[in-house]
């Protein structure tokens, strides 16, 4: 770790987790906390609690918890690391310079940022001018070409090469990016095209798609190939701009080109991702799923953009996602479609956009002529076997009843053929429980939670238990302790953030969730250490029961006894 916990817990002890968290979303105080909308589940009502105080927030919702770090990295779906420089960004404090050397790809990132940096460079030099005069003719305007790093790649074989060499770069590194490879001798792959930059979700800069500008045969687009760092199945375009005008705006707009997606950019639409011509995985729509807000799958307007409307679709219903399916129509692409009608227009659209149910009802009745029985036929059967992957008895009962309208069917008939699903297929989790705790798990969990509180209460674990019968929370209580004896203070946030590494991370973050809303009272601490004192006792009754069993000598079964009596007694 290039920055020292020193130095991470001063960035957190300098950060006002509220004021933070309130540049993402928006807190309100009430008592001693602040309130927002969780960002992590599909909240409607302000259920996640921000604690200054302790510097941590939790949800009472979906239980996440964590520190000002935590909350970074997951909304931003950005590393530890990573988040702790954004943090200590806003608040002004300048992180030593061992940071850079984060990622083992920091080389890769650096050398694709200045091919980006050139290539932007030369669109505005002599060369680029056919290309800038495409562009304008598509009306990308200028504060586009820049938001967007769009470039130049020139016509000769190796610019690139001789540039990043000269910079430094090692030719392994270089071919790795995708920008170069060799036949016999170093060349660049991308020459005379547009060229625009993907990055992945973090931001940072992985590869490229690049555009002919002219008449030419030759394929339109050529993007990076698979690296170490360019992964298809995982990169959605403009993702790591979209994250969060999307959580603002509550839904997500996908398209298949990065042209559709710039364009919706352009017009004021920034919550959209391109697929870039490639079919979602299920790595992309865990991806999407992280938003936690609508999908608006937009797909070109052909049987293309129609099949993939499909592919996509199910991917996404799959892993639960809440989804609408919008086609366009008058336009080939929501490219054109932008330009040849409105944003406002478009964003209407959206808001009639229709269920990818109803998507694949129409698509069913495509290829039909429903004034032939035997179509008919086929196309109700087809109905009910989507309506046997559902386990929406409402949607059911409707596209049923609509059937025996439109056709004028037999209900019962229709009934017959639908089967009852137990078990739901899509499980759409809306509050997670809270883990069920046995009786002494909860206390010592409460235990741990005073614990990391103050120090008084480490202190008198160590006077009146020093020990705890389970593993794990006997491991965390040492982890307190090794805090303390290293510090000599306690405080949670900071307590959770040493423990980043370590395997009872998630642990911890359940302890405090849990008992979020506990209040430290001296002698209800007290009594905790005596009930688990009991449950010291008990286990010791246990362990003796066994050895009795096993114990011939009569004085010694004796002493055993004895003993035993002692422990039961000291328990009432
Ligand atoms: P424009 O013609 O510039 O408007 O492109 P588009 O954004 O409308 O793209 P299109 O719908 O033709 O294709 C969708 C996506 O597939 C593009 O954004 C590219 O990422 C990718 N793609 C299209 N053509 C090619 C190609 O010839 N080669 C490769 N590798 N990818 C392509
Ligand atoms: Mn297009």
């Amino acid at each position: 770790m290039a920055i020292s916990n020193e130095e991470i817990k001063n960035i957190q002890n300098s950060a006002n987790i509220a004021e933070i968290i309130s540049s993402y979303i928006s807190l309100e105080k009430k008592g001693k906390n602040f309130f927002g909308v969780c960002p992590f589940h599909d909240d409607h009502n302000p259920s996640m609690s921000v604690n200054v105080e302790k510097g941590i927030f939790t949800c009472f919702v979906c239980h996440k918890t964590g520190t000002v770090f935590t909350f970074v990295q997951d909304y931003l779906n950005i590393s530890f690391l990573e988040a702790v420089k954004v943090v200590a960004d806003k608040i002004g404090i300048t992180l030593s310079a061992g940071y850079k050397t984060v990622s083992k790809y920091d080389k890769h990132y650096e050398a694709l940022d200045l091919a980006i940096k050139f290539y932007q460079n030369n669109l505005k030099s002599s060369e680029g001018a056919p290309a800038r005069e495409y562009l304008k003719n598509r009306g990308i305007s200028d504060e586009i070409i820049d938001e967007f790093n769009i470039g130049f790649a020139p016509k000769n074989f190796d610019t690139i090469v001789k540039l990043l060499t000269s910079k430094g770069f090692d030719e392994n590194t270089l071919l790795e990016t995708g920008l170069i490879n060799r036949n016999n001798t170093l060349y660049d792959i991308f020459r005379d095209r547009i060229t625009f930059p993907i990055h992945n979700a973090r931001g940072n800069p992985v590869g490229f798609s690049a555009r002919i500008y002219k008449d030419v045969d030759e394929a339109k687009y050529v993007n990076t190939k698979e690296t170490v760092i360019f992964k298809k199945g995982e990169i959605l375009f403009n993702y790591h701009r979209a994250q969060n005008e999307a959580r603002r705006l509550k839904y997500l707009v996908i398209v298949e080109g990065q042209m559709d997606a710039i364009r919706l950019y352009a017009s004021g639409i920034k919550n959209v991702v391109a697929t870039m011509g490639t079919a979602l995985t299920s790595y992309h729509a865990e991806l999407l799923k992280k938003t936690n807000v609508k999908i608006i799958l937009c797909m070109d307007n052909d049987s293309a953009g129609e099949m993939a409307t499909l592919k996509n679709g199910e991917i996404l219903e799959n892993i639960g996602c809440d989804l609408s399916v919008l086609r366009i129509s008058d336009a080939k692409d929501p490219d054109e479609y932008i330009l040849k009608h409105s944003k406002e227009e478009f964003i209407d659209a959206i808001n009639h956009a229709t269920t990818f149910f109803d998507f694949k009802m129409k698509l069913l009745k495509k290829d039909k002529n429903l004034n032939k029985v035997d179509d008919v036929s086929k196309y109700i059967n087809q109905v009910i076997k989507e309506l046997n992957k559902s386990n929406d008895e409402v949607l059911i009962d409707l596209t049923v009843n609509r059937l025996v309208e439109e056709f004028n069917i037999d209900k019962n008939v229709l009934l017959n053929k639908i089967i009852k699903v137990e078990t739901p297929k899509i499980v759409k989790v809306e509050k997670t429980p809270k883990k069920k705790l046995s009786k002494n798990h909860r206390l010592a969990a409460t235990l741990l939670y005073y614990m990391m509180n103050d120090v008084k209460y480490i202190k008198l674990y160590e006077q009146e238990l020093s020990y705890i019968p389970d593993r794990k929370y006997m491991d965390i209580a040492n982890d307190i302790l090794a805090f303390y004896l290293k510090y000599n203070y306690i405080n949670i946030a900071d307590f959770i953030t040493s423990e980043i590494d370590s395997d009872y991370y998630s642990d911890v973050l359940e302890i405090i969730d849990s008992n979020i809303d506990t209040e430290l009272i001296d002698n209800e601490y007290v009594g905790i250490i005596n009930k688990i004192k009991i449950w010291i006792d008990e286990n010791k009754i246990e362990e003796l029961k066994i050895k009795l069993q096993n114990v011939t000598d009569i004085n010694e079964k004796l002493s055993i006894t004895d003993e035993i009596a002692r422990l039961k007694k000291r328990e009432v």
